[in-house]
């Protein structure tokens, strides 16, 4: 399913009230709610308003456990950490406690053993996974070509990123996980985000060029810029246009 807003912050806002009501979905249903996070410059405003009126208050943050579905091998202080972000922008603001934040061990020094690690924190089975898409196609840190596209047995694993991407040193969730998960949401924001958007949704387009087609049955929210392109394909029922 495809929500298209007008701009930016009608799909920040759509984004907020919809982790906020799988949260208090989940808190209801199975008692906690076990949420992936993800890095870049759209959940960072998603993340604030979580923190804020209305949402910081609630009490589905008491049973929320935080995990992240990919991470930069940098030290947890270095605001490029995709820990860092959400810890600034949300966690530190709702008061989570540690125990309830389990951040992937990126920066030690074995990161195959870090890999091994990060599995026997993550959850069995994810609440909700939200993920971003690169200009390119990638999403979490699964580039495009990368062998991660094909793991069906490992569930975290170290990549290093293309050139364009850094810190090229990352730890990564594979595609069994964003399988299991019982919600996957996709942001994808802006003009330059088009032309990997209309790959992700193009008929028989190749999963290994275009990676962010591992999530393409997830519920994607895009404004108006990054659907350009997608909007002139014939998606039927699936897309839904919001506008003002
Ligand atoms: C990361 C992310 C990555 C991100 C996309 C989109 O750590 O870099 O998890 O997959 O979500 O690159 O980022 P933007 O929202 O900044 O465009």
């Amino acid at each position: 399913m495809m929500r298209v807003f007008d701009e930016a912050g009608q799909l920040s806002d759509a984004a907020t009230a919809f982790i906020a009501s799988c949260a208090e979905q989940a808190v209801k249903e199975r008692g906690e709610f076990h949420w992936l996070l993800c890095g870049g410059s759209t959940p960072r405003r998603i993340y604030r308003l979580l923190a804020g009126n209305p949402y910081g208050g609630r009490t589905f943050w008491w049973r929320t456990h935080f995990y992240w579905g990919d991470e930069r091998c940098v030290p947890p202080t270095d605001p490029r950490s995709n820990y860092y972000l959400a810890r600034e922008s949300l966690l530190d603001l709702i008061g989570t406690p540690d125990s309830q934040i389990h951040r992937m061990p990126a920066d030690v020094p074995d990161k195959e053993a870090a890999g091994a690690v990060c599995e026997a924190i993550l959850p069995a089975k994810a609440d909700l996974v939200l993920l971003g898409m690169g200009e390119e196609g990638h999403t979490a840190s699964i580039f495009p070509h990368s062998p991660v596209i094909d793991e069906t047995r490992r569930q975290v694993m170290h990549v290093v990123a293309p050139e364009y991407a850094v810190p090229r040193d990352r730890l990564t969730v594979t595609p069994p996980v964003l399988r299991a998960a019982r919600q996957v949401l996709v942001l994808a924001e802006g003009e330059k985000k088009a032309e990997a958007l209309e790959k992700v949704f193009r008929p028989g387009g190749d999963v290994h060029e275009t990676p962010a087609r591992l999530v393409r049955d997830a519920v994607w929210f895009v404004d108006r810029a990054a659907a350009r392109l997608v909007l002139k394909m014939n998606l039927g029922g699936m897309v839904q246009v919001h506008t003002e």
